[in-house]
């Protein structure tokens, strides 16, 4: 079975609500760039790909209804400029904007606004093929780097968060890595945390495993250090909501304390992203903007109380993981990187945020 997070039919964009999983399969029809805006802030979406995509796409919907008159390029700027504020640490909406309103720009000096409509609408209807693509990528290149330590053994696997279909426009980035292993036949087991506070692990990276027959284990925040030590875990392999030019890496929060506790029990850890959640504009970590999320996300589970009432809440969204415990290297589409590697291998390839 295929999981399909954005279903997109030319003027048409409707989403899975991932508020509702595992319990219920809702899509939510995205109208205007308003839906996807708080489509992303609620987190009906999420995941830094997938943001960019829907965020995108719901621009799309809105030109190909002749949204912004004769004067696109105006809408088109706003549009974009709103959708890049509904969640500040993932890059992959910004880079998106930035370059489509340079591909924009460009058009618009030769062609009238229909024209300039339809050519924008194809830039961003291109998008969700390119994930997918990238994403198959990174699968292979992951799995084959992480055999090339076992070459005959089958590989259990640790990950955090949800990086897979739900994640993307399909496949999965650390999740794609796991696919492939798992396709391969090479995949023993993934251990994936309940990522608390919003349960991402539990909720949606289980329900991908479920739904495609993928051995996985489900184990709480708390217990990876001890599973890294009784499980035989060869490699963790997380996801990315931006890699700056040093490597340093921002993603869900707990990827830093997975980072140190597989450093300590000598395994390697990877950071499996496309190049488009890469920013070199940044040199360090310390320059990432981390998002600070309602306080309700901890004390609540969907309006239950779980927490004392009057506690005060800090729900930093994401952490940055220091390059230097990127041990394993960063995976992405044009291959697997050393975090000093990175900055060589992307110059040229990415255009300037
Ligand atoms: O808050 P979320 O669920 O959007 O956070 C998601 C993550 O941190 C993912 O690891 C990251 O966006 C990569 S998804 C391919």
């Amino acid at each position: 079975m295929t999981l399909e997070a954005i279903r997109y039919r030319a003027g048409s964009l409707q989403i899975l609500n991932q508020l509702l999983l595992p319990h219920q399969t809702a899509y939510d029809e995205v109208r205007s760039v308003q839906d996807a805006y708080e489509a992303i802030k609620s987190m009906k979406v999420r995941g830094a790909p997938a943001i960019a995509i829907v965020g995108c796409l719901s621009l799309a919907v809105e030109l190909r209804a002749g949204a912004g008159g004769d004067d696109p390029l105006t809408f088109i700027r706003e549009s974009l400029c709103h959708l890049t504020s509904a969640r500040p640490t993932a890059v992959n909406m910004g880079r998106a904007a930035r370059e489509l309103m340079e591909f924009a720009e460009n058009e618009s000096m030769e062609k009238n606004s229909e024209q300039l409509r339809e050519s924008v609408v194809a830039w961003i209807e291109a998008m969700l093929v390119r994930d997918v693509n990238d994403n198959k990528k990174i699968g292979n290149f992951g799995a084959q780097h992480i055999l090339s330590g076992v070459p005959r053994d089958s590989v259990t696997i640790l990950t955090h968060c949800n990086t897979g279909s739900l994640a993307t426009a399909g496949y999965g980035t650390a999740l794609g890595v796991v696919r492939s292993l798992h396709s391969l036949g090479r995949l023993k087991r993934v251990y994936c945390t309940e990522t608390r506070p919003y349960n991402q692990g539990s909720r949606l990276t289980a329900y991908e495993a479920v739904a495609e027959g993928i051995p996985a284990t489900l184990i709480t925040d708390s217990m990876a250090a001890l599973t890294m030590r009784e499980m035989n875990i060869t490699a963790v392999v997380v996801g990315a909501d931006r890699v700056v030019a040093n490597g340093d890496t921002a993603n869900k929060v707990g990827t830093y304390q997975l980072a140190i506790a597989a450093k300590h029990h000598g395994i390697p850890f990877y950071v499996a992203a496309p190049s488009t959640s890469c920013d070199l504009s940044l040199e360090s970590g310390r320059d990432i903007v981390i998002e600070v999320r309602p306080p309700e996300e901890l004390t609540s589970i969907n309006g239950v109380p779980i927490a004392a009432q009057g506690i005060e809440v800090w729900n930093p969204a994401f952490d940055v993981t220091p390059h230097q415990l990127i041990t394993g290297g960063i995976i992405t589409e044009l291959g697997v990187f050393l975090p000093s590697e990175l900055q060589a291998a992307l110059t040229g390839r990415l255009t300037a945020l």
